[in-house]
């Protein structure tokens, strides 16, 4: 159902998937990929630090899902950045899993330094089969050119918060021009940005909700995106985006909602950063 994006290592990645931050007891869990699964979603998107990783390996046995059917993510958190650290936490997030491999790695938050050794781990856990493929998130320019100056191969992935009230355009050019597909954490702006009046203009034009017509703006915008919800009828509303499509007024009536809100935290620029570049 949703389209699939090719990744520069030649990796297919389904442009639409599913957030699993915050779904957390295994009954939740089972509910939510049930539902995700049988609406088309294929993408499925944890964290070490979202604690869910066993319950997330658990809900694709209990519900007979084939690993082969599914493309999953997880993130090395800051406390297992280094380069040992990284390649033993992403062991034990595999066991967790119950998997042999995630289909992609990220790591979920730049640390000054720290990064070029847990990039050197990813690569190793990419060489030995363990990540298909190696990414980042969170990652501003600056990061990203600090990690050129190092990496053996750039992250094809980078997951971002993006939303109509934080649209990140100089970061989306930047990833375009390097071959990294965009991937939007919070999508929906963890559900604040729902009610503003323009996209519900939109939204009654189109006979959509507004959390479609946001999501239908992601995929215009060719990025990938994961909307999180534990409601099956909204699971469902969310994945039934492909039947309409925005015009270029529409779409740039959105761009134009961007007030550089974070619901999440910044990504630190440290002076080490500012001081390279
Ligand atoms: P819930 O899980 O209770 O359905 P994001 O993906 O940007 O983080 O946003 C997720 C938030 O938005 C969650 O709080 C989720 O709540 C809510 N949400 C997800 N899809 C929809 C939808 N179609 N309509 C309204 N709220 C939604």
């Amino acid at each position: 159902q949703s389209n699939m994006l090719t990744l520069a290592d030649g990796n297919q990645m389904p442009q639409e998937g599913f957030g699993l931050y915050k779904v957390d007891d295994q009954e939740t869990m089972n509910n939510a990929v049930r539902a995700a699964y049988e609406d088309g979603y294929r993408l499925f998107d944890t964290a070490q630090l979202y604690g869910n990783e066993a319950e997330v390996g658990q809900a694709f046995k209990d519900l007979n899902i084939s690993r082969e059917n599914i493309f999953v993510t997880t993130k090395v958190s800051e406390a297992n950045q280094g380069y040992q650290s990284a390649i033993d936490s992403v062991k034990e997030s595999l066991k967790k899993l119950q998997m042999d491999y995630v289909d992609l790695l990220l790591v979920h938050w730049p640390i000054q330094r720290a990064f070029f050794d847990t990039w050197r781990a990813f690569e190793e856990l990419k060489k030995e089969g363990l990540a298909k493929s190696i990414g980042v998130s969170n990652f501003q320019i600056i990061h990203l050119q600090y990690l050129a100056t190092k990496a053996n191969e750039m992250p094809v992935v980078n997951q971002v918060e993006l939303h109509p009230r934080l649209t990140q355009k100089p970061l989306l050019k930047y990833n375009e021009e390097h071959h990294i597909v965009t991937q939007a954490w919070s999508p929906l702006g963890r559900g604040a940005v729902l009610n503003i009046p323009e996209l519900e203009t939109i939204a009654e034009k189109h006979g959509k909700s507004t959390a479609q017509i946001i999501l239908r703006w992601h995929l215009q915008n060719g990025v990938s995106f994961i909307p999180k919800s534990v409601h099956p009828e909204r699971i469902q509303q969310n994945a039934d985006i492909y039947d309409f499509s925005l015009s270029p007024e529409e779409m740039k009536t959105i761009d134009g909602l961007n007030q550089y809100a974070r619901t999440g935290r910044e990504p630190e620029l440290t002076y080490e950063y500012n001081h390279q570049y």
